[in-house]
């Protein structure tokens, strides 16, 4: 029998925490011959609620699932973690500043950082869910000096998914026609979803579309706005859809892209593509034997380099916001 796969799950008792664990536990994360446990990170006023999701985990009799600890220590939750998904995060609330914002997330990310760096196992892999999710991952990086850069990475899949499906939409092909499309830059609003390089059923997506109008006006804001657009009609932010995204994020990661196929996710740029090093942003990547690699020689045009650029600008903004916070 193998070993157990420690994941840990901060933000448990969340929303996304509620849609994710069963996924995890039923084999969904790393494959349906990994036993796994589940670590659970919650805030003391939150353990009890994580309890009882616990609980509910205990009664669907997962095969796979052998353990699941709550703690309310990042140093305890981390330890041994092969696996981190950092959903917790502090949300903005009304009237909140964004030094408000990053900062309040430093002092969240940069404690569980450092738990990572004293505490989880070496092969330790990370994923930011919580928002601001590319700079929370930069701050929890920073944090963890003994770790590899590249294991800290940020959630950018939920609009890789969200852009696929609206482009098989608007191309009248199912999902997994759609290849080789890429979301650039920050999660936020500023985002760019890039089809110059996609394929629908094996052709040029950018040709197959040819309406230049669609994407600018329609389709980058829809996917850029899709989270807006989910509590507009929801009442609630996403949460499935995001804890879909990570299980999918993590996967690829771990088990590879197919071959003639890519993914997006928010990892440490080396400086491909004119991106600063020092920022984590999203980035074409293929994966393969636990290791992702950037797509590179991709042309970027006019159109690309513009919105590409704007949201990397974004990212070096925020990093020199926490910088000055003194958070990295
Ligand atoms: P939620 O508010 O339902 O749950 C968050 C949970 O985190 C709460 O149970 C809270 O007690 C916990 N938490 C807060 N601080 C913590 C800490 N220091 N340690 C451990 N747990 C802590 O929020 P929801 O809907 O589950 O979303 C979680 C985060 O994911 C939010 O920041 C949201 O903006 C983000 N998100 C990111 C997406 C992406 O594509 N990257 C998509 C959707 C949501």
């Amino acid at each position: 029998t193998r070993t157990p796969v420690n994941v840990t799950v901060t933000g448990a008792a969340g929303q996304i925490g509620y849609a994710l664990l069963f996924r995890i536990a039923s084999g969904h994360l790393l494959g349906a011959d990994v036993p796994v446990k589940l670590r659970l990170l919650e805030i003391p006023q939150a353990v009890k609620a994580a309890e009882g999701t616990a609980m509910e985990l205990d009664d669907c009799a997962f095969p796979l699932l052998q353990g699941i600890d709550i703690a309310d220590d990042p140093n305890v939750a981390f330890d041994g973690a092969n696996i981190a998904l950092l959903v917790g995060a502090r949300p903005r609330t009304k009237g909140m500043e964004r030094g408000d914002l990053l900062e309040a997330n430093g002092g969240i990310f940069k404690p569980q950082g450092k738990a990572i760096n004293d505490h989880a196992a070496d092969d330790i892999k990370v994923l930011v869910v919580g928002n601001p999710a590319n700079t929370n991952a930069r701050i929890a990086q920073a944090a963890a000096p003994d770790v590899p850069i590249e294991r800290f990475t940020a959630m950018t899949r939920l609009d890789h998914n969200r852009a696929v499906t609206q482009l098989a939409k608007k191309t009248g092909v199912s999902v997994s026609d759609v290849k080789k499309l890429t979301i650039w830059g920050n999660h936020s609003a500023t985002q760019y979803p890039d089809i110059f390089h996609a394929e629908v059923a094996g052709k040029n997506a950018a040709e197959a579309v040819n309406d230049e109008a669609w994407l600018a006006d329609t389709f980058i804001p829809t996917v850029a706005k899709r989270g807006a657009a989910i509590i507009e009609a929801r009442g609630a932010s996403s949460a499935a859809s995001a804890a879909n995204a990570a299980i999918d994020h993590v996967h690829t990661w771990v088990n590879g892209t197919a071959a003639g196929d890519w993914t997006s996710m928010g990892i440490p740029s080396d400086g491909s593509y004119g991106v600063p090093e020092g920022i984590i942003s999203s980035f074409p990547v293929t994966t393969k034997d636990g290791k992702y690699e950037i797509v590179q020689g991709l042309e970027i045009n006019d159109f690309s380099r513009q919105r590409i650029d704007a949201s990397v600008a974004e990212l070096v903004e925020e990093r020199e916001a926490v910088k000055g916070l003194g958070l990295i």
